[in-house]
């Protein structure tokens, strides 16, 4: 069964100039311990989408349509209900991990309280189990800096961290909206390593939302290609690269360094799929 079967899910906003449409008619499925891209421009919907599945809409947003998470339908569930969903089984990272992350708490405490809510584990375990998620995201001396505040962490060390906590739950599916876009280059590779290596341990399905489209091409099975709330592409990551349909589609690989010669320098991750088949 798939993780998730989203059919033509819509997010219109009231304003005061009339509705925006910000998405219309997403469709998508996502198996188990595969990844789908979601890519486009600035403003193409690609956040209003996630947000749309996991109910976090503001107040004038509003979303229609079908989401499925193992079969059950969860769109516009209340707020009771949705929480159920949220963290445990389909977990969420955002861009800017400061915002997540609350700034005069000790980490040790942010990665415990979930645990604790959500797990009902007793405070020792939690910390057990929390050290043990901050080893698995590769954070160095886990066991101490565990109890530190996040602004003791680098940017990227905060990412993973955001990574760690979104993930103690054991979800099935993640949703990744730009977790690398604050950072460097090489600290964005690592992140991406770090992210599929736990998606190997854990079988879960994963949405990228990314500008990269070399990452999307070293880690990301299907692209859902998005321009003004519509969706242009949704294939093989592998036919889309080869055969791009759309004129913005095929701009957008323009810009994309050449797999063969340039991407091994950029990051880390194995661009062995689409390798095998340039000649
Ligand atoms: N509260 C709101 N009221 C009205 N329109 C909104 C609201 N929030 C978002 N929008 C509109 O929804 C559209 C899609 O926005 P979205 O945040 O999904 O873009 P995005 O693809 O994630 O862009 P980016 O790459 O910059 O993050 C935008 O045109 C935006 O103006
Ligand atoms: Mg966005």
């Amino acid at each position: 069964m798939d993780i998730l079967d989203v059919k033509n899910l819509s997010v219109t906003f009231d304003t005061p100039d009339g509705d925006v449409h910000a998405v219309r008619d997403v469709s998508f499925r996502l198996g188990a311990g595969k990844t789908l891209a979601i890519v486009g421009e600035s403003g193409s919907g690609k956040s209003q989408t996630a947000f749309g599945i996991l109910g976090l809409l503001p107040k004038n947003g509003h979303a229609s349509g079908s989401v499925r998470y193992m079969g059950e339908e969860i769109l516009n569930l209340p707020e009771a209900e949705m929480n159920k969903y949220r963290a445990n089984k389909i977990a969420m990272i955002f861009q800017d991990p400061m915002t997540s992350l609350n700034p005069y708490m000790r980490i040790s405490k942010q990665l415990t309280e979930v645990l604790v809510y959500h797990k009902g584990m007793g405070k020792r375990e939690a910390l057990r189990e929390s050290i043990r998620m901050l080893e698995a995201v590769r954070i160095p001396d886990a066991a101490s800096r565990v109890h530190m505040y996040p602004h003791e962490f680098s940017g990227g060390m905060r990412q993973r961290v955001m990574i760690a906590m979104s993930l103690l739950c054991g979800p099935k599916l993640l949703i990744a909206d730009e977790p690398t876009t604050a950072l460097d280059v090489t600290v964005q590779a690592e992140i991406i390593d770090v992210l599929i290596d736990l998606q190997e341990d854990l079988g879960m399905a994963i949405i990228l939302i990314t500008h990269d489209m070399a990452i999307v091409a070293g880690t990301c099975e299907d692209t859902l290609v998005m321009f003004g709330g519509n969706v242009m592409e949704y294939r093989p990551t592998i036919d889309l690269f080869e055969t791009p349909q759309h004129p913005y589609t095929k701009g957008l690989l323009e810009a994309v360094p050449r797999l063969d010669r340039d991407v091994k320098t950029l990051s880390t991750v194995s661009y062995g799929f689409l390798e095998g088949d340039e000649k």
